[in-house]
């Protein structure tokens, strides 16, 4: 059997907000006790899109910070980036020969980023779930915390596994890996339109709390989230059809920890500004720590290229020792 070990990949965009956080973040902290954990800052992934040479190395350090604010630890986890280990592409070069062409035809998320101009997409953009596949499977991880709308992403990576044990006729080669999704909250709204992720590239800032907001802004940004005009029901059936109402008892639930239960327990017949108060400060008393501690640890530059530094050679041992074994079963030879 395989050990347990939990891989995730963020994108350094820089200003991560809310639900980077409790999409992604927050799993990765509570992780970090059970499992042996390899995060990785997916900086192949985003060049899939055009990005600001500058831009993109100040996000990337950016985001090492979010990590350590946040509080993973360096020396528990391994925190690196990908175009440290070269191994990443290597395995997805492998695994786009592995993956078929229709299967890259049904990922929804290529479609949504595509848009209309599907012929002028990045090819890289195309094949980025192969790339995700490899992140994962060079260290033979078994669990991938990740937010709802990875799911079919991680199908893909088990049909990948499935296949490449079938063709190379080595059974259990690969894990079959498991998703980890939270329960109260699997994807973050935008507090403008509870039908919409939220989300860096969407224009208005109103629709998002980046985790470097201070309490003032944070306190308008919730005043004025969207919401509709019903009480807080008590049930969960009451939240049907409501999604902003829905999504700010989801952050609040996830936030405290809390099932959406027992929220509604707690603020049934209650409106949403009474509520809204209360969410305010679960908020500011969560969050604002955390991008304290970010502006805090972008002062000192040296320290962050040190986590990754040392991240990245322990992930580049575990990962070259694997790549030669994969190379071995496929038949090719590596000579360096
Ligand atoms: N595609 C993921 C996202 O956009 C990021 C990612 C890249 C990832 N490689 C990964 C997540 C491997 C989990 C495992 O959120």
């Amino acid at each position: 059997m395989h050990k347990k070990r939990v891989f995730s990949g963020v994108q350094p965009t820089g200003n991560l907000h809310l639900g980077n956080y409790l999409g992604a973040i927050k799993n990765f902290v509570n992780l970090q006790n059970k499992f042996e954990c390899v995060y990785c800052i997916v900086d192949l992934h985003a060049i899939t899109n055009r990005q600001d040479p500058k831009e993109l190395k100040s996000n990337i350090l950016e985001t090492v910070a979010s990590f350590i604010a946040s509080g993973l630890n360096p020396e528990k986890n391994i925190i690196f980036n990908q175009a440290s280990v070269s191994a990443h592409s290597e395995l997805a070069w492998v695994f786009n020969c592995v993956a078929r062409i229709g299967w890259m035809n049904r990922m929804t998320q290529f479609k949504e980023k595509a848009g209309a101009n599907k012929e002028n997409a990045s090819v890289g953009l195309m094949v980025y779930p192969n790339l995700m596949a490899a992140d994962i499977l060079i260290y033979k991880a078994t669990h991938v915390p990740v937010g709802e709308d990875q799911k079919q992403h991680l199908e893909l990576t088990r049909d990948i596994a499935k296949k490449f044990n079938n063709d190379f006729n080595c059974e259990n080669y690969f894990p079959i890996v498991e998703p980890l999704i939270p329960k109260e909250i699997s994807r973050v709204m935008s507090l403008r339109d509870g039908k919409k992720k939220m989300s860096k590239s969407e224009e208005s800032d109103q629709s998002r709390i980046n985790l470097k907001d201070d309490k003032d802004l944070i306190d308008q940004k919730i005043k004025k989230a969207k919401t509709d005009n019903d009480l807080i029901p008590s049930e969960i059936i009451g939240l049907k059809n409501r999604p902003e109402a829905t999504n700010l008892i989801s952050i609040y639930a996830s936030l405290n920890d809390l099932s959406i239960e027992k929220v509604l327990k707690e603020f049934k017949g209650k409106n949403f500004s009474t509520f809204k108060s209360k969410l305010s400060e679960s908020v500011v008393e969560k969050i604002s720590p955390v991008g304290n501690e970010i502006n805090k640890l972008l002062k000192d530059q040296s320290y962050l290229n040190k986590i990754l530094e040392k991240g990245s050679k322990k992930a580049d041992l575990i990962a070259k020792n694997n790549l030669k074994e994969i190379y071995d079963i496929i038949g090719l030879r590596k000579f360096s």
